[in-house]
């Protein structure tokens, strides 16, 4: 019999009791559309409890909606966007952030899924020239689509680096909670105090069932965004449900426990696929996910037990997730076939 948890994903997890409980709380009764109802209103006050009152906050039904209409509000169509040649935005979203926002999305090769203030340098040209787009926004993804955790260091000069040149930061947070609970930061320090100027807010890694939000941390920026949401195709007739999913992650902490509970697996995933010689761990685990070089013949035997993904086929490199409810049994069952497989005993 399969697994009935694998290690394929984060959004292959279910959804948290606890936010399936709000949404279930919130199902009494009518309540206005589009948001002028109490749960949305009650969401949204915790996110100005977490990043300050003086943010805006709109919420969307997924990530790449709020990656695109976020770049939409900071950018014109003859814009550049600078992002990690594997940002999700770059390689996932089938081009919707350029047919979106009509930019040029500048692609940077990184190793670990980290920009730098150098590797960025290198796309900032061509400024005031009526022949070459003109960046306007770094996008960075944290934690990385490798796994990988950019320290609040390395974003501080990213938005300095963006902010002297008149450009903005992005930060595609799909797993800012991972991020922020691997730096032991609260998560308005781990964005806006670091210079962020609009966040992709996850809510569906984390335990939601789909949840995502945008969120300014300078007004001016969101002045049109309700028009750009809803033009867009987000804006939510039944908003309360997506609001109630936040209300849950947003109090008692629960968005912390449940990434704090889906690195902490991780790590454990890590030191118990160092036990196994043919296994190579190839990105430092920051938060919730593994990469690792195994034989190529492996793969397939063991998909046929725990689907996942193949990271790089060609340097046969493949990703592991851990979400909230993963446990530990799950991870030792899964490191036990993997070391059984590539013995050849399974
Ligand atoms: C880094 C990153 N950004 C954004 C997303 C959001 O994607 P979706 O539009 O599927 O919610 C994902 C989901 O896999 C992701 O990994």
């Amino acid at each position: 019999m399969k697994p009935a948890r694998s290690f394929a994903s984060d959004n292959n997890a279910g959804i948290h009791p606890k936010v399936l409980e709000a949404i279930t709380a919130a199902n009494r009764g009518h309540a206005v559309g589009y948001g002028d109802d109490p749960y949305t209103k009650a969401a949204v006050r915790l996110f100005k409890q977490q990043f300050g009152n003086d943010i805006e906050v709109f919420f969307v039904f997924n990530g790449t909606a709020a990656n695109c209409l976020g770049l939409k509000a900071l950018t014109e169509p003859y814009h550049a966007v600078i992002c990690a040649e594997a940002a999700h935005i770059y390689t996932d979203e089938c081009g919707a952030p350029e047919k979106f926002t009509g930019c040029k999305l500048i692609p940077i090769s990184t190793g670990d899924g980290k920009l730098t203030v150098e590797s960025v340098g290198h796309a900032y040209h061509g400024i005031g020239d009526q022949h070459h787009v003109q960046p306007r926004v770094i996008s960075i993804t944290q934690a990385t689509e490798m796994g990988t955790v950019y320290q609040p260091r390395e974003v501080r000069e990213l938005a300095r680096f963006a902010h002297d040149r008149s450009m903005f930061l992005h930060m595609d947070g799909a797993r800012i909670a991972n991020a922020a609970a691997s730096l032991e930061l609260t998560l308005r320090e781990a964005t806006r105090e670091l210079g962020v100027d609009v966040l992709s807010f996850g809510g569906t890694k984390n335990g939601g069932m789909g949840a995502e939000a945008v969120v300014f941390f300078d007004r001016r920026l969101a002045q049109d965004f309700l028009y750009v949401r809803k033009q867009g195709m987000q804006l939510a007739s039944k908003m309360r449900y997506i609001a109630a999913q936040f209300e849950a992650l947003l109090s008692d902490h629960l968005w912390r426990k449940n990434a704090e509970h889906a690195n902490a697996m991780a790590a454990l995933l890590e030191k118990e696929l160092r036990k196994i010689q043919k296994v190579k761990i190839v990105y430092p685990v920051d938060a919730n996910g593994v990469f690792a070089q195994i034989p190529r013949k492996a793969i397939a035997k063991l998909q046929q037990r725990y689907f996942f993904y193949v990271w790089n086929e060609e340097q046969s490199v493949v990703r592991w997730m851990c979400s909230f409810d993963t446990t530990e049994h799950d991870v030792k069952q899964f490191a036990k076939f993997v070391a059984q497989t590539l013995s050849g005993a399974a």
